[in-house]
């Protein structure tokens, strides 16, 4: 089989590895991969977000199967279109897609299907929001509606801060056409959790849970990044939570697809918020989360390729997915200034001197020009360093002895990533 992997982050990375792990595939295409994933796949030098090209590629070299790593061409219709141009693929449709790309869409779903979750408001009018700054008191949790690459959201501690945050996405426009419409909701507390699912139209069925850290610095402070690390499994989850989380929001979940006539296939990345009251859904996303993808994808020992397939057929009840016992920690190195601007085309040092049992996914790496051997940064977050380990302290352990062994100028990495931090 020929199979091409849409993206080029850890997230990518981490698939590329599992699926290259297949013995039915022949070939592996990533468009457009970055320097780690170029060892184990072609790289195809075509944007995630140009469908039109990938479609016209997939077809062109006869892709048996495409999968989407991120949201933004699943928003597209990447989907459907690849499946218009004959090209099988991984993840929900255009329609399905609105679950990440639409805050308002996500959180009606859940009013709608009484599954638990904050309580919210939308606003599309400016003086409407202002007026109603502070309705659920403070911290206000304001959100983008649309795609904002994981920045969309401000959780503002004093009125002042919630108008700036609102003239800055209404008036000023700093996530473009995704703030046209706000979402304001009632602050949670407890523990988050990300409980990524592989979902078909009969089924679905939770991965192994994992532990994603947003903020830039230790401590959970400073902020919102795409994620500075992961571990897995989580350790907040246990048997009666896990049977809540079934009951109270992946059994109405999958109810609700198929009242509302949403055709959903492919993962679907809940995030949760482990407080008092029980289990509440903060957010739908409709793919893999990065960093998450990295610990759990660690963890499964099935053939990544026969679920996609049997997601894609309708047959996920047929899988039986199993997992390693063993615990991952993966930690993400990022460039000096993320979330902020950062520089790019940083030497890479210290890679080979990682111990062999350590994956190390690499996110945003280029080849540098020097004879195309060096490896230098070319985004924001750059590397993640996974360990797999029989303790989570183990994994822990693995994890930073590695990271140590490997340095870029300006490089940032948290160091409490695997320690629990409770809002
Ligand atoms: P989202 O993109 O919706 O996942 O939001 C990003 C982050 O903001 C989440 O991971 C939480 O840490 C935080 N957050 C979002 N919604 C809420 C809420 N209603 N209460 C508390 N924290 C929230
Ligand atoms: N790690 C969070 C996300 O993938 O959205």
């Amino acid at each position: 089989m020929k199979v091409l992997i849409v993206g080029g982050g850890g997230r990518e990375h981490a698939i590329a590895w599992k699926l290259a792990q297949s013995p039915k595939i022949d070939k592996l295409y990533c468009a457009p991969g970055n320097a780690g994933i170029s060892e184990i796949a072609a790289c195809v030098p075509i944007k995630a977000e140009d469908v039109d090209e990938i479609c016209r590629f997939a077809s062109e070299s006869q892709i048996d199967l495409a999968v989407i790593g991120p949201e933004v061409p699943l928003a597209m219709g990447i989907v459907d279109e690849l499946e218009k141009a004959g090209v099988k693929a991984f993840g929900p449709n255009k329609k399905c897609a609105q679950l990440e790309a639409s805050k308002a869409f996500t959180k009606s779903f859940l009013a709608r299907h009484n599954i638990p979750t904050a309580g919210y408001k939308e606003f599309t009018d400016k003086q409407e929001l202002l007026d109603a700054v502070g309705i659920y008191g403070y911290p206000m949790v304001i959100k983008a509606d649309g795609l904002a690459a994981g920045k969309g959201v401000v959780i503002a501690e004093t009125k002042e801060d919630a108008v700036k945050a609102i003239e800055e996405m209404m008036e000023d426009k700093i996530f473009g056409s995704a703030g046209d419409k706000i979402v304001v909701e009632e602050y949670l507390t407890g523990i988050e959790a990300s409980m990524l699912c592989f979902v078909d139209e009969h089924t679905i069925i939770p991965m192994e849970s994992a532990q994603d850290y947003k903020r830039i610095f230790d401590g959970d402070k400073g902020p919102n990044t795409g994620g500075m690390g992961t571990y897995s499994p989580s350790l907040v989850f246990n048997g009666d939570l896990e049977e809540r989380i079934q009951k109270e929001i992946l059994k109405p979940t999958l109810e609700g697809f198929q009242k509302d006539g949403l055709d959903f296939k492919g993962v679907l990345f809940i995030g949760l918020m482990i407080g008092e009251e029980g289990p509440k859904v903060i957010e739908f996303n409709n793919r893999f989360g990065d960093p998450e993808t990295q610990s759990v994808l660690l963890r499964l020992e099935t053939d990544l390729l026969d679920i996609f397939s049997a997601v894609i057929d309708n047959k996920l009840d047929d899988v039986n997915i199993k997992w390693s016992e063993k615990k991952a920690v993966c930690v993400v190195l990022a460039s000096g200034g993320y979330p902020g601007a950062y520089e790019k085309g940083k030497s890479i040092h210290g890679l080979n001197r990682v111990d062999k049992d350590i994956m190390v996914f690499h996110a945003g790496t280029k080849f540098g020009d020097r004879n195309g051997q060096e490896i230098v940064t070319d985004g924001g977050r750059v590397l993640g360093v996974a360990a797999l380990a029989d303790t989570h302290d183990e994994a822990r352990t693995k994890a930073f002895d590695n990271v140590k062994k490997i340095n870029f100028e300006g490089m940032q990495y948290r160091n409490d990533i695997g320690i629990i931090i409770k809002k």
